[in-house]
């Protein structure tokens, strides 16, 4: 028969609190194992809204010397969080489109050769002066902005 020291009963008493602060421990880590899922899965969720928020807080972009662009040709340029063109055609006249396909948002490119804007994704394509989806997936047109010519640039805006 056994019996039991006065030293074993006070590994005992002590095993109580290691228990309780492993606890603790794990409660804290799995806490922040949770924040650590949870941040990013928030920040995915909320960022479509804080995005069109960005995107409609730009009304208006100056495009400083544009009004040197020569015709036939395109600038590429950020309208707010996304890009849009600036198109010098060789009639003269100055267009100005969101450069996001309506598809799947790939970012469209100005052909001169060709005059119309396609999208090498999938192969839409859309009227370089209207901005109308003419060929491929796009289901709707490009975004049209008003472009205004100035002697220091030229000065884009929604309306
Ligand atoms: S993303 Fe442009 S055609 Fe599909």
């Amino acid at each position: 028969m056994s019996k039991r020291t006065s030293n074993e009963r006070g590994l005992d008493a002590e095993a109580v609190p290691r228990r309780a602060f492993v606890g603790m421990a794990l409660g804290a880590a799995g806490v922040c194992y949770a924040g650590a899922i949870a941040y990013p899965v928030y920040r995915y969720l909320a960022s479509p809204a804080e995005r069109a928020e960005a995107a409609t807080a730009v009304t208006e972009v100056t495009l400083k010397d544009a009004q040197k662009l020569p015709t036939g040709s395109a600038l590429m340029f950020r309208f707010g969080p996304k890009p849009a063109m600036l198109i010098h055609h060789a009639d003269g006249s100055w267009v100005a489109l969101t450069a996001v396909c309506t598809h799947l948002g790939c970012t469209v490119q100005y052909q001169p050769e060709r005059n119309v804007i396609h999208c090498a994704c999938h192969g839409g394509e859309y009227d370089s002066v209207t901005g109308k989806n003419i060929a491929g997936p796009p289901p709707r047109p490009l975004t049209r902005y008003v472009a205004k010519v100035t002697d220091k640039g030229v000065v884009v805006s929604r309306s």
